[in-house]
């Protein structure tokens, strides 16, 4: 007989009885402890975080919730657009057997449906945090990518969620979104074809975009968004002064520790689950008292089955992609002969690309608004408002008149200009806009 291993005679006593406690048994094991110590409580941290650090946690909550609830969705859905005997597609009266026969199956699907905005919502709190704290900025150029990539993906995914029901607005949006390939040269075609499945929108499609929803899509979400947390880690947290914690001799004691930090846990454990308590209260209220949210949430051409044969009066999108079907739709013109459906295509592509180049873009000696200039203090709300404003043109119809005057393409087309221009003339003015000087250390 071979000895025990090591660890037997250091953890059991003679009889086989434990040494020490059950984390100490686990830890030597599977290192726990550490782990808690090295993330968690000995994990330093800037002091300063505002609420506007709650929406990097939240968005993991909303991650959570999503794949749970879409776990058990997944037992009662059929991706099926063949008409069953009452004469609907499958797949929409498998979510009206969720809705209207399963236990709790109503609960579920509104936590998903309303998951699906508080997502975005989270996520563009969670940017325009970023853009106003520059945390975009060395050394955190690669997390920002990473985020860009979640934020392209998480639109794949809502994209992709909204046609499984299969009611009208989940054709016609397949429909509309799938024809846009076809702007591409030599190859716009048969891509079409090749992501439908044939030649128009039916059962092939929805199989194809369930098995990206359910299966590939989540899998590469969950993927970067760990990705996101490891750069995270690397390179530590910006704040809202912009000031790094560790950037100079003088801001850590004798053992290392950063003065202007404290540890990630127990004091922003306790903070977060605050903002996480109040995200989750105002989240229920919706699922349980508005979860159409007057058409926001869900759309009520929705509830109508998909028929190809009846075009819906209006086709619109949801409140999260409206900005940049706003920009789509704001070319409707061919520009120096360019086709206006590819130009169209590539001002929505090019709004989410450019995001990437931000770190190079900025110029400013300042990462964060409190110590940047006039310039960056008038341009940045003017950019929000003008997203803002793309926003809510694109639930419009297109022959809407702004303030009753300006018509909706004019007013998207202005807005979409100056959404490019912020980027592209950043370099410049981010250079000459006079900053406050900067504090080596945190107050
Ligand atoms: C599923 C979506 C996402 C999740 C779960 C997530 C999660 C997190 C968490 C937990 C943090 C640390 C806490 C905080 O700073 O708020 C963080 C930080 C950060 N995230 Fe995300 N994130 C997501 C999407 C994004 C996107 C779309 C972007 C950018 C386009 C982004 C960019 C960043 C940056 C730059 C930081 C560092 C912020 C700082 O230190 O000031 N994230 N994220």
């Amino acid at each position: 007989m071979t000895n025990p291993p090591e660890i037997f005679s250091e953890r059991y006593r003679s009889d086989g009885s434990l040494r020490g406690n059950i984390l100490e048994w686990l830890d030597a094991r599977l290192p726990l402890t550490p782990f808690w110590r090295k993330h968690f409580s000995a994990y330093y941290v800037p002091k300063n975080f505002n609420f506007l650090y709650f929406f990097g946690s939240i968005g993991l909550v909303v991650l959570a919730i999503q794949l749970i609830t879409g776990i058990f969705l997944l037992m009662y859905y059929k991706p099926d657009a063949s008409l069953n005997a009452d004469g609907l597609p499958a797949a929409f009266s498998s979510v009206e057997h969720i809705m209207r026969d399963v236990n709790w199956g109503w609960l579920i699907r509104y936590m998903h449906s309303t998951g699906a905005s508080a997502f975005f919502f989270v996520v563009y709190m969670h940017i325009f945090r970023c853009m106003l704290y520059g945390s975009y900025r060395k050394p955190r150029e690669l997390l920002w990518i990473i985020g860009i990539l979640i934020f392209f993906l998480l639109m794949a995914e809502a994209f992709t969620g909204y046609v499984l029901p299969w009611g009208q607005m989940s054709f016609w949006a397949a429909q509309v979104i799938t024809d846009l390939m076809s702007v591409l040269p030599f190859v716009g075609e048969t891509l079409v074809s090749w992501l439908r499945g044939g030649f128009s929108v039916g059962d092939a499609t929805l199989g194809r975009f369930f098995s990206l929803h359910v299966v590939c899509i989540p899998l590469a979400l969950i993927f970067l968004v760990l990705l996101h947390l490891l750069a995270l880690r690397e390179v530590g947290s910006n704040n809202p002064d912009g000031i790094e914690i560790y950037g100079c001799a003088d801001a850590v004691d004798a053992r290392g520790k950063p003065l202007d930090g404290i540890p990630f846990h127990p004091y922003y454990t306790v903070k977060e689950i605050l903002g996480i308590a109040i995200f989750l209260t105002v989240f229920f209220a919706l699922v349980f008292f508005a979860p159409e949210g007057g058409g926001y949430l869900l759309e009520r051409a929705n509830f109508s089955p998909a028929d190809p044969l009846k075009t819906p009066e209006h086709i619109e999108t949801l409140w999260y992609f409206s900005p940049f079907y706003s920009m789509l739709r704001a070319i409707d013109q061919p520009v120096l002969g360019i086709d206006a459906k590819f130009l169209g295509a590539l001002a929505m592509n090019s709004s989410i690309g450019i995001l990437t180049l931000l770190p190079w873009l900025d110029r400013s000696p300042a990462k964060s608004i409190r110590y940047r200039g006039p310039i960056f203090k008038i341009l940045l709300p003017l950019f929000a408002l003008a997203f803002l404003t793309l926003g809510f043109l694109g639930k419009q119809p297109p022959e809407y008149l702004l303030f009753g005057l300006i018509p909706a393409n004019r007013a998207a087309q202005s807005a979409t200009l100056f959404y490019f221009l912020f980027f592209l003339t950043m370099p410049w003015w981010s250079k000459i806009d006079k900053c406050k000087p900067q504090r080596p250390r945190l107050k």
